[in-house]
């Protein structure tokens, strides 16, 4: 019999590194992956879904690291219903304090037909996987890949299969977003209610946004008994993204009236970690997103803002503060020491070893020379440059465009090509066109660009310019960031970041992780 308030608290299962990071071009650095890791378990989040250990090697060492280094969390690693993968996650999750095995088949008609296995064949698969994930592990999570499209009485008999076999949470996930709230809640109270041995397991909801209503689903299945939320920082994830792990922890934090849960989540973490996954995986947040947008907690208009200054409450239903949000001051300038910047990037949620600080150091100093008022966002926006020039193979030495009304606008640009120093001239349709034209008569590639963005971070003309670029090239897709007072010059620093990942993925070679299919599991 479990307590009141074991009932009430609902597990966080946060799936930022291995749903998140399958967004077209979200691919993280294995430091990076730990960076993060070690972010989610210090904010409180009980399950870290750390990667896919059979798509890769970099999944497989990040796991098996994020498996050694983690304090509290428990390490979940993801397998296809093959003895193969359940024993490669078992590998890597192994060295966890607490390791879980989540191992996975789709259960819909669609998804039957795709390893062409009838319902029987199907239930017999699920109980030797799950059983054969239980001989190795104590903590088996076992998931019908799109559930909600899944017959109900099927639904039921190989959830209770997978109960039978040992699995000690059952999720179920709506892979496609095509749920809506009250049947999300009807389905896990279905499953609840019909499914023997149903009140020994946990239940967890995985809900993904393509109709903007993975949150609403996520808690609707909270309310009729799931008791494990799974969502990723931001919503980062495939298509729409999955439910934000910021959304559903301060739903119920602020209307605990009507939602009596409790997660374990330390809200004031997670502007920084909001910010942090931003910048690694090159998705910036949008402006207007709940909580962590920029914009979630600006008053505009006169009647708002009049509000606002006599009483916080009358438009605000969380205070910035609830979710480590420091009002945008001015931080530092010019004279501003090494140590300063070291413990501002701190405040910010930024941890860097010695020989990152010294390249953020200089690039702030450039900055500052620029720029008179330094703001928290200006030096967020520098953490998103590359952060590791000492190994990037191809760096920008100069670059001195001509633009203006009369054409061509033409780009003169010095870049260093694995420690040589070459130069080319070129013109474009525009300053930026002509830049990158140059960039490709020094490095020939053929990755097409598939993004090209570009955001003021401050107020004023003096304002530093971010820009993301995405690029594709046989299927590998890569993103890459800047941020500079110039426009044309946080372009080209942007693309050439971009290019320096496809050129460290091209020496990898091996599969991409999106190349291995979910589907193949015959
Ligand atoms: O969306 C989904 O169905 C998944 C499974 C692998 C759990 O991510
Ligand atoms: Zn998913």
């Amino acid at each position: 019999m479990t307590d009141k308030s074991e009932q009430d608290r609902v597990l966080i299962f946060d799936t930022t590194l291995r749903d998140g990071e399958q967004s077209p071009g979200a691919t993280m650095t294995h430091a990076e992956k730990l960076e993060i890791a070690g972010l989610l378990d210090e904010m409180g989040v009980d399950i870290i879904e750390a990667g896919f250990p059979i798509a890769s090697e970099g999944d497989f060492a990040a796991v098996t690291e994020i498996a050694k280094q983690t304090r509290n969390a428990t390490i979940c690693g993801l397998a296809r219903a093959q003895i193969g993968d359940i024993d490669r996650c078992w590998e890597a999750v192994k060295h966890a304090k607490a390791p879980r095995i989540h191992t996975f088949i789709g259960t819909s008609p669609l998804h039957r037909a795709i390893p062409n296995l009838d319902m029987d064949q199907m239930a017999e698969r699920i109980e030797q996987t799950v059983t054969h994930a239980r001989n190795l592990c104590d903590n088996v999570q076992w998931s019908p890949m799109d559930a909600t499209r899944t017959e109900e009485d099927y639904l039921c008999r190989v959830v209770e299969i997978a109960i039978k076999c040992g699995a000690t949470t059952i999720n179920i996930p709506d892979t496609v977003g095509y749920t809506a709230p009250r049947e999300s809640a009807e389905l896990i109270a279905m499953l609840i209610n019909r499914v023997p041995g149903a009140d020994e397991i946990t239940f967890a909801t995985h809900c993904h946004n393509d109709l903007g209503m993975a949150t609403a689903n996520s808690l609707a299945a909270v309310e009729a008994g799931a008791r494990q939320i799974e969502c990723t920082i931001n919503g980062l994830g495939e298509r729409a993204g999955n439910t934000a792990l910021e959304e559903v922890v301060m739903a119920l934090k602020v209307r605990n009236d009507i939602m009596p849960f409790q997660t374990g989540i330390d809200a004031t973490k997670i502007m920084n970690i909001s910010r942090r996954v931003a910048a690694v995986s090159g998705f910036p947040v949008q402006f207007n997103k709940a909580i962590v947008g920029k914009n979630a907690f600006a008053h505009e208009s006169g009647i708002h803002q009049d509000g606002m200054l006599k009483n916080a409450e009358t438009f605000e239903i969380m205070r910035p503060e609830d979710v480590g949000l420091s009002e945008t001051n001015l931080v530092m300038g010019k004279h501003s020491g090494r140590a300063a910047l070291r413990s501002k990037l701190e405040d910010l949620g930024f941890e860097l070893g010695d020989n990152q600080l010294k390249d953020v150091f200089v690039r702030f100093k450039e900055l500052a020379d620029r720029k008179k008022e330094i703001y928290d966002d200006d030096l967020i926006a520098l953490m998103r440059t590359s952060t590791d020039p000492e190994n990037d193979r191809l760096k920008l030495k100069s670059l001195k465009v001509v633009c203006g009304t009369e054409g061509p606008q033409q780009a003169d640009l010095v870049m260093e090509i694995d420690g040589e120093e070459q130069s080319t001239t070129q013109t474009g349709d525009g300053p930026v066109d002509a830049s990158f034209n140059a960039i490709k008569a020094l490095v020939p590639h053929s990755a097409r660009l598939q993004l090209y963005q570009v955001h003021a971070v401050t107020e004023g003309t003096d304002a530093q310019a971010t820009v993301s670029v995405r690029m594709e090239e046989d299927g590998r897709i890569v993103t890459g960031q800047s941020a500079n007072t110039d426009t044309v010059v946080a372009s080209v620093l942007a693309y050439i970041h971009a290019l320096n990942r496809l050129l460290m993925r091209r020496e990898k070679g091996g599969k991409d992780k999106r190349e291995i299919s979910y589907k193949d599991v015959s």
